[in-house]
Formats: structure tokens, C-alpha cells, sequence
């Protein structure tokens, strides 16, 4: 591939510059510096000498009903953080910050459609007696603490009223990501086995009403679901089943305000999110209330150096834990102003987001690498006009950024003046925990940074040696670990165990990433070392697409393999065995339809190959490595091991 390469610009306007570069690294100016919360390397010293109590001081930060007797306590492969202390997160965002804040905006909500002119703009106040409400008419459901409850809403404010609501009386959300499947939404509720699920009758996606009510309905079959709370969003129309389904104001109308914030213990379960597992099933990561909300104020505190007066977009989808910490809960925790866009971000226009980033005055942008990417093919022209003044800090998250779009993204987006922030982060770590800081740096183009204070990284070689110079191996993270790392998954003890505490032993977090450090210790992640591809930054395993193309009755088999894609970052290529009985073009078809019903469009394949056979091994196993290098045209290197040579020729004819 052609590496771009993108001339340096100066700022627009030097004397508004953040940022400045030295050598090959960026630094925040004084001017920046000067009002960051963190603009000094004493921290991390601090934090290297003693971690625990490093944490200790930063769990301050957040109003504990009562305090922990103990910080951190370690029985390999579990762990427990603030433990014996309590708390409520909902209380945290919400009922201590109304003294101050209480007319402050607390969600300002962007409709899909730019001509609707729904005032959805929510006070500290208006929140804390929306989310109190809900929580009434959930209590009167017979949701207590400790139940589990789906919400499968798209992106609009009730749902996060709906994850608020449920934190505050003690009942585990689990979000299901509104554009996966109704058999994905099934599966989740299986496992957690919910009574009550909030849903909406349908939502917008470019222009269209998506009825997803409709797919609430198929996906609770078989499941425990009594209950069915159903937001009006797009007022399509929708079955009804009286006596299951409530429509959400309805239920909400007439309740009190107010609700008492359950006490919870700081080891007690906040929420699920599920991720997608080796095999096809998900797994449910699980969080905990004092740890999670320790490090979600503070991780936003430090890394988007939140201030009273910023403006924060992120563009994730509370389905994902990003949208989670970042669109939700960090943003309120600090008492700042979170934005939360219901749409596309080029739509109906490649410039809505920097439309929006105007009209919103927004102070603080954090998007996925794939957007940016997209923003840049659409080129610069159209952003000559934005000039982005309130914009003071930039962040990606998600997967690699490649040094091309990291310069376009500080060029056109930043306009050669705010820093970048690259997170490394994950589902089950809960919150960032890799990158520079932004008023300290330095900055360097596609490397995320350094561990945050207080959590020890390491890179391991095979053998579990510590890699030294730029050597590349396993990002690993050592004990005491961070506050908001996962305590399990859901029902699956054995799943925790072999997937992240086996590789080097229970004292050490396997993150199934490879990375090496630079000379200054700045990491740079490379990609997943699992069946993991990050398909425009969201999480599939080739496992569960194998599943589901499997599943299909004319197929006997199927490798599913990643490959590199200039807007997505990585897209799915499916090699699939059939039972030569169909046309060809139909089969592909009906395997597309597959994938869309039992995950989602977001796991839809760049391309199928209906093959005779797989590249195997003379013991059966499917040989991967053979079809990425058919596929890319590499030179295919030993293939002594191969039990079934001929298919190679096979193969390479259909490309
Ligand atoms: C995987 C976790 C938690 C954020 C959303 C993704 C990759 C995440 C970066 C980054 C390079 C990154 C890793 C990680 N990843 N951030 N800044 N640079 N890679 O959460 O879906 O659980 O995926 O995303 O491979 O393991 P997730």
C-alpha cells in the first residue's frame, strides 16, 4: 500500500497554538499546560513509588457513603478494590453535583434529522428527576438490586435516563448495541437472564425508521423477559402485547421524583457488557460499582483534562463501553456538559459532525480511527469554512491510528493546535489506561503513550521475559492491576481463567494485544494476537462469523480471516465449504442475510469465497495463515505441513 504522507501544518492562528513540536514529538504549550489538572511528571512517580495508596487518594475524588476497609486485595485471578466501602455512581453524577450545577446542562442531544427541533436538553436537575422517576416506575416493575436489566435503545436520551436509573436501584444494565441482531439481543438475555427489558418502537439511521421494536420482540422470545418498557421514538407502528409492553412515559408520567440511591457495597455488580467470545457465544464482562466509578472520574479528569466549562463529544454509542464511560458516566461524573448525537456522523452530509461540533460549540472531540479516516476521504475542502474555535483537545480510541490519519485529524479536525490524546483501552479494562497525558505529553503520531499513574504495564516475550529495546510482544498489566478492570465473566469462571490469567499465570493480565515501546517508553499497540478483528473499530471474532456461516445448512465449514481495509482498518473475508446443491450468487446471499440476523450489519464480510475445501493440517486443523497470504498474494513460504496441497490452486482461482 501507498503510505500517504501529509505536509505539516501551522496552526491558523500561532498565538492560539496548544500544542508544539520539538524534534519528533508534540508537546502542550504553557498556555495549555498552565490550566491542565495534571501538568507535571511528579504524578507518575508518585504513583510508580505506591500504587495502591496512589489510588487510594484518587478514590477521594468521588463521595463514598462509607469508606473501604480495604484498598486492594488480591486472591489470583480475582481481585477486589475499596472493598467494604459504599457508594451509588447515580448519586455520584447526579445528586453531588446538583448544589453546584444544578441549572447546568448536563446531555445536550442532536436529533438525526437537522429539521426537527425537539428541545432535548437536559439540566443536572431535569436529569437527576428524569433518571429518579424511571427508577420508581422500574421499582413498581419489581426490578430490585442485583437484577439484571436490558436496554436496547438507540441514541437518544432515554437511554441514558434508562442506565442511570437502573444504577440507581442497584439493578445491572446490560446494553445491547441497538443495531445487533435480535438473536444477538436473544443471547444476552439469556445468559443474563433479565425480566425487564427498555426498548424504543423504532429510531433513525440516514433517513430511514429502523422498527426496533419489532426486533425486541423477536429477541425476547425464549428468554425470561416478563416486562417491556418501549420508548417513543419514531412513532412507526408496533405490535403491542397488553400487559408486557409499557410505553416508557406512561410508566414515568405520573411517578415522583424522587428515589432513594441504593447503598451498594463497592465489589457489587454495576453492569454487564458483553463482548464477542472465541466460540460464537458472548461473553459478559463484568464490572463493579467502586472501582469503575473511581477510575471513570478520574481517567476523564486527567486524560480529557474535563473543566467546568467543556463541552465533551464522544461519538460512541452508549451500546459500547466508550459510550458508557465516555459519552455517560465520566462526563457526569465531572459535572461537565456530554453530548449525544443520535445519527451518522456524515449525515445527511459528510460535514454534520464538524456542523455539529460548531453548533454545540464543542470543546473536547473523541472518535474512532474508521471516522476519521472517512472524514479524510471525503478530503479537507469541505472543512475550510469550520473553524473550530472552541476546540481545545482531541481524542482517538478503538484500534491502531496510522500516522497519515493521525496528522489529517491534527491538521483538519485540530487545525494544527490541540493536542491528541491516542487511548489504549478495552472492554474489560473499563476505562483508558494507556496514553499521554495532555498537558504533560508528549505526543508521538500512532503511538498511544504511557501507562496511566498508578498502573504497571510490562511487554513479555513467548517465554514471559520483559521485551527490552523496541522488541514487539505481549502487552501484559501487572498487579495491583487498575480499579475498573473486569471482576469476571458473567457465569463463565473458566472463560476468565483461560482467557486472560493462563498465558502468563494468574498474577498477570493478558491484554491479547502485541505492542513494543520507543526510546522514551511510549507504547505503540499493533493489533490483536487473538481471533479478535476490529472491523471500523468495533470487536468480532472470526470465531463467532464462523458460527453463524456454519450454521447455514449448505455449509460444511468456514475460515473467516482479517485483512487490512483503508477505511475500516480491518474487514472480514470469509472462505466457506459448501454442499454443491445452490447457485453460487444465492448462497452468498443467504449467508449475507445470516450474518445480519445472528450479529449484525456490523459484521457483514468484504467478500465470501464458496470453496470445495479448506487448507489443512494432516491433524484437521484449518490452516489461516495459508488463506491470508492467497488472498493478499504473498509469497505462501513451507507448506510441508499441508495435508491437502491442491486446494491451493483451487483457491487462488476464484480471486
Ligand atoms: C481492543 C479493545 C475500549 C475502547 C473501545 C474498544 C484495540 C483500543 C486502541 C488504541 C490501538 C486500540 C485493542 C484492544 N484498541 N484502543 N488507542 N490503539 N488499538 O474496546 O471493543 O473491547 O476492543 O481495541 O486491540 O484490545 P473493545
Amino acid at each position: 500500500m501507498l503510505k500517504k504522507v501529509y505536509p505539516e501544518r501551522n496552526s491558523d492562528d500561532p498565538s492560539r497554538a496548544l500544542l508544539e513540536k520539538r524534534g519528533d514529538l508534540y508537546y502542550p504549550t504553557k498556555e495549555f499546560q498552565k490550566k491542565a489538572w495534571i501538568n507535571n511528571g511528579k504524578i507518575y512517580k508518585e504513583a510508580e513509588k505506591a500504587p495502591i495508596k496512589f489510588w487510594e487518594k484518587l478514590a477521594k475524588e468521588i463521595y463514598w457513603q462509607k469508606k473501604w476497609k480495604k484498598a486492594f486485595l488480591h486472591k489470583p485471578p480475582y481481585f477486589e478494590w475499596f472493598s467494604g466501602g459504599k457508594l451509588n455512581l447515580s448519586e455520584n453524577c447526579l445528586d453531588k453535583n446538583i448544589p453546584k450545577l444544578k441549572d447546568k446542562i448536563a446531555l445536550i442531544w442532536e436529533p438525526e434529522s437537522e429539521t426537527e427541533t425537539a428541545n432535548r436538553i437536559f439540566t443536572y436537575k431535569e436529569l437527576f428527576q428524569e433518571v429518579n422517576k424511571l427508577a420508581n416506575a422500574l421499582k413498581k416493575l419489581g426490578v430490585k438490586k442485583g437484577d439484571r436489566v436490558g436496554i436496547y435503545l438507540p441514541m437518544i436520551p432515554e437511554i441514558v435516563v434508562s442506565m442511570l436509573a437502573c444504577v440507581r436501584i442497584g439493578a445491572v444494565h446490560t446494553v445491547v448495541f441497538s443495531a445487533f441482531s435480535s438473536q444477538s439481543l436473544k443471547v444476552r438475555l439469556q445468559d443474563t437472564e433479565a425480566k425487564v427489558l427498555i426498548t424504543a418502537d423504532g429510531y433513525y439511521r440516514r433517513g430511514q425508521i429502523i422498527n426496533l421494536k419489532q426486533n425486541a420482540d423477536d429477541g425476547i422470545n425464549e428468554t425470561k423477559v416478563e416486562k417491556v418498557v418501549v420508548v417513543k421514538r419514531a412513532g412507526n407502528e408496533v405490535l403491542w402485547r397488553e400487559g408486557r409492553d409499557f410505553w416508557f412515559n406512561d410508566l414515568t408520567k405520573d411517578e415522583s421524583d424522587k428515589c432513594e440511591a441504593e447503598s451498594m457495597d463497592s465489589e457489587d455488580p454495576l453492569f454487564l457488557l458483553y463482548t464477542s467470545g472465541s466460540t460464537g457465544k458472548p461473553k459478559g464482562i463484568l464490572h463493579t460499582c467502586g472501582g469503575y466509578t473511581v477510575q471513570t472520574k478520574v481517567t476523564g479528569k486527567f486524560i480529557f483534562d474535563f473543566h467546568n466549562q467543556d463541552i465533551f463529544w464522544c461519538t460512541s454509542d452508549p451500546g459500547w463501553i466508550t459510550g458508557h464511560t465516555y459519552t455517560i458516566y465520566s462526563p457526569l461524573l465531572n459535572g461537565i456538559t456530554t453530548l449525544l448525537f443520535e445519527g451518522a456522523p456524515d449525515w445527511p452530509t459528510p460535514d454534520r459532525w464538524a456542523k455539529i461540533i460548531e453548533k454545540h460549540k464543542v470543546t473536547i472531540f473523541y472518535t474512532a480511527p474508521t471516522a476519521i479516516r472517512m472524514f479524510e476521504k471525503y478530503g479537507a475542502e469541505i472543512l475550510k469554512k469550520y473553524k473550530f474555535e472552541k476546540l481545545r483537545l482531541l481524542g482517538t480510541v478503538g484500534e491502531p491510528i496510522d500516522e497519515a490519519a493521525w496528522l489529517w485529524y491534527f491538521n483538519e479536525a485540530g487545525k494544527g493546535r490541540c493536542p491528541i490524546v491516542d487511548t489504549w483501552w478495552q472492554t474489560e479494562t473499563g476505562g483508558i489506561l494507556i496514553t499521554s497525558l495532555p498537558g504533560i505529553g508528549p505526543f508521538r503520531p500512532a503511538f498511544t503513550g504511557l501507562p496511566f499513574p498508578g498502573v504497571r504495564f510490562d511487554i513479555l516475550d513467548e517465554k514471559g521475559k520483559s521485551c527490552s529495546g523496541e522488541k514487539e510482544g505481549n502487552l501484559v498489566i501487572l498487579p495491583p492491576f487498575s480499579p475498573g478492570l473486569l471482576r469476571g465473566i458473567y457465569k463463565n469462571p473458566e472463560k476468565y481463567l483461560e482467557t486472560y490469567w493462563s498465558q502468563y499465570g494468574k498474577n498477570v493480565y493478558f491484554t491479547s494485544d502485541g505492542a513494543y515501546k520507543d526510546k522514551d517508553g511510549l507504547i505503540r499497540i499493533i493489533g490483536r494476537v487473538d481471533d479478535v478483528i476490529k472491523v471500523a473499530g468495533h470487536r468480532i471474532t472470526t470465531g463467532e462469523l464462523e458460527a453463524a456461516i456454519n450454521s447455514h445448512f449448505s455449509i460444511d465449514e468456514s475460515a473467516v480471516i482479517g485483512i487490512p481495509d483503508k477505511i475500516k482498518g480491518e474487514a472480514p473475508i470469509v472462505f466457506a465449504v459448501y454442499k454443491n446443491d445452490k447457485n453460487k450468487e444465492e448462497l452468498k446471499k443467504e449467508l449475507i442475510d445470516k450474518i445480519k440476523k445472528e450479529i449484525g450489519p456490523i459484521a457483514l464480510p468484504k467478500e465470501i469465497y464458496l470453496v470445495e475445501d479448506l487448507p489443512k493440517t494432516r491433524s484437521g486443523k484449518i490452516m489461516r495463515r495459508i488463506l491470508r497470504k492467497i488472498f493478499t498474494g504473498e509469497e505462501l513460504g513451507d507448506l510441508s505441513t499441508l495435508a491437502n496441497p491442491e486446494i491451493i490452486e483451487k483457491i487462488k482461482n476464484l480471486m
